[in-house]
């Protein structure tokens, strides 16, 4: 047998390009490193996190590039477990009696994912809060579950030190021993199932020799390692200002570049959180998981298995385009930004509907207002007519504009601890009290 040691990691041909699982582990173990190393200075609450990313940047030696490396491993590793999972479906590599390892291998690229995703939340600045806004938005859509799903996500009602904590658990102890788990059981049966078999039906007398291929994958790491080291000097990641969880809160959600086809579908159309953000990439992890048992048939060469290929080039260019056109939207918006001055902004107090106000900070879960009789009865009723009479305006702004600080043991606060601001303000004021 020409199959030695090495050779269950090669294509019976000759191959110039590398073995991207390979490269994939290598950049990962990079991650895992450069992790542990930068936990050494982060802290996982709102008031410690971002400042002490900033720290690691400019004051720890060698900590900007610790993190720029740590960053970019994560988008290596994603970027090339996608390669490699793309190269299998092309050559039908799925197709059993590998099936397990296509499986394993879905778990593997979304624990990646799920490190990247929870990455650029724990940064703690204005961006990974509005991330985080947008994650509770998907969380409490779920039908039934949805308040469960969210305090699980959150821990507790509002968005708090303890949702980063939770983050940070999930990134550095679940992520990590889900990774090292998956990766075994992926060696494991990558041994067992011997060498992946091309559609070419190569010959054994055309298996390379090993070295050459040991040399080879040796090569490509090499580069891309030295790529990793680059993209961490020239392009390090960015970290936004310090999140202000009363503050008015960004409108700059944009989300990493793999999930931004989800923000923009949701951006697109209203009132489907659920449906966009959580079952239709539920859908499609579900496919990717199934694809083995789905597409059945035993032809391997791409030409015979024209149909399936159509649906999956289909579903990337669909990510892509929807990708594109949020880059796109980013673009303009930051653009028309630029081009507005500052004091065209709508004048304060203008023709305002209040509707989404009280919407906003769920005054209804814990008032009646105006008789509505879907209201809370947790504070006590608030009527148009009534309120002129009882209270001054003053002590409305004061008590509305930031409950807690008003009054201490107060049983009135707003989701995610925002605050209303100025308009929102003299839009609640003119609803109860008139102009
Ligand atoms: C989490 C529940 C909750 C939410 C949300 C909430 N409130 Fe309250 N509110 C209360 C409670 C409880 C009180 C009673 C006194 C206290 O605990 O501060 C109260 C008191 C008040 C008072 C003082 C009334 C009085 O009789 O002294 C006003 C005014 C008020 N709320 C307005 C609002 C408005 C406007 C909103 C939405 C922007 C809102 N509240 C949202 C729970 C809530």
């Amino acid at each position: 047998m020409a199959h030695t040691k090495y050779a269950f990691v090669v294509p019976d041909r000759w191959d110039p390009l590398p073995t991207l699982g390979l490269l994939a582990l290598v950049i990962a173990v990079g991650g895992l490193v450069t992790g542990i190393l930068l936990a050494f200075n982060y802290a996982p609450t709102f008031e410690a996190a971002q400042p002490s990313i900033v720290n690691i940047s400019s004051n720890v030696t060698l900590g900007g590039f610790l993190r720029g490396l740590h960053f970019w491993a994560g988008n290596f590793a994603l970027v090339l477990a996608a390669l490699h999972g793309i190269r299998v479906f092309w050559n039908g590599a799925y197709k059993a009696p590998r099936r397990a390892l296509w499986v394993v291998g879905c778990g593997i690229f979304l624990v990646l994912l799920g490190f990247a995703y929870t990455g650029y939340l724990l940064r703690g600045d204005e961006r990974a809060l509005a991330g985080i806004v947008v994650a509770d938005g998907v969380a409490s859509s779920t039908p039934v579950v949805g308040g469960a799903a969210s305090a699980l996500l959150l821990g507790g009602e509002v968005i708090s030190s303890v949702t980063l904590v939770r983050l940070y658990a999930i990134h550095t102890q679940m992520l990590p021993v889900a990774l090292v788990g998956l990766v075994l059981a992926f060696l494991w049966l990558w041994r067992r199932a011997g060498p992946a078999r091309a559609h070419t039906d190569a010959s054994d007398d055309t298996a390379p020799a090993w070295p050459r291929a040991i040399l080879r994958d040796t090569v490509w790491a090499g580069v891309v390692v030295t790529l990793l080291a680059v993209f961490a000097v020239a392009l390090p990641p960015e970290i936004g200002p310090k999140a202000d969880l009363g503050g008015p809160g960004s409108p700059d959600a944009q989300p990493e570049w793999f999930f931004l086809w989800v923000n923009q579908l949701l951006h697109r159309v209203d009132g489907m959180t659920f449906l966009i953000g959580g079952l239709l990439p539920g859908l499609l992890v579900g496919l990717m998981f199934g694809l083995p048992f789905i597409a059945r048939g035993k032809e391997r060469a791409p030409r015979r298995r024209i149909p399936e290929i159509a649906i999956a080039l289909l579903v990337l260019l669909g990510i892509g385009g929807l990708t594109a056109a949020a880059l796109n939207r980013e673009h303009v918006e930051h653009e028309t930004e630029a081009e507005q001055p500052a004091d065209t902004a709508p004048e304060a107090g203008a023709e305002f509907d209040i509707a989404p106000v009280l919407k906003k900070f769920r005054c209804a879960q814990c008032h009646t207002i105006d008789g509505d009789e879907d209201g809370g009865d947790t504070g006590p009723a608030l009527n148009r007519k009534v309120f002129g009479e009882l209270y001054t305006r003053k002590y409305f702004r004061l008590k509305v504009s930031n409950p807690g600080e008003f009054w201490e043991d107060t049983g009135m606060s707003y989701p995610r601890n925002r605050l209303p601001n100025d308009e929102e303000l003299d839009a609640l004021t003119e609803h109860f009290f008139g102009k």
